[in-house]
């Protein structure tokens, strides 16, 4: 997939995600629903939510094989995301230090940070990909787009 096509498939899936998102208060009920649009028109292998609970990173509504349920500040992609408050692109898993192998099909990953409407980082939006170098700044933009409709 070109990153043209990648674009306009993503613009499909936001509007998508934007509809879902109109008048729905639970948050996750709509990442729920999110993570299965995701994950069926993109044929990622595992998309999926971790929320901050009492201060560290549980598994939330999620599409793809059984995940890893707590994650700490600052260890794996999905911590460094939530620490550093920003977009994590992976290219090969395997090359990040301290990266937290749920799957070993995985081989790259991208995790956005999900804010409440204080700008706090209250989740994390992770996807893994059986390929090497999936994630784009295309699939940053859009998912960041995406993330943006989530407020925890
Ligand atoms: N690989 C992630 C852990 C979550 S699973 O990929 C679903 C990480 O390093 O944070």
């Amino acid at each position: 997939m070109t990153e043209t096509e990648k674009a306009s498939k993503y613009e499909g899936i936001l509007a998508e995600c934007r509809s879902l998102a109109e008048g729905e208060t639970d948050a996750v009920c709509l990442m729920a629903n999110i993570a299965a649009v995701i994950h069926e028109e993109m044929k990622f292998w595992w998309t999926g939510f971790y929320r901050v609970i009492d201060g560290v990173l549980v598994l939330g509504p999620f599409q793809g094989p059984v995940a890893c349920t707590r994650i700490k500040k600052g260890r794996g992609v999905c911590g460094t995301s939530w620490a550093e408050d920003r977009t994590v692109v992976v290219p090969d898993v395997h090359k990040f230090p301290g990266h937290i192998a749920c799957s070993s099909a995985s081989n790259s990953e991208i995790v956005v940070p999900i804010h409440n409407e204080d700008g706090q980082v209250t989740g994390v939006f992770d996807i893994d990909s059986q390929y090497f170098d999936t994630f784009t700044e295309t699939d940053a933009y859009w998912l960041g787009q995406i993330a943006a409709l989530i407020a925890i």
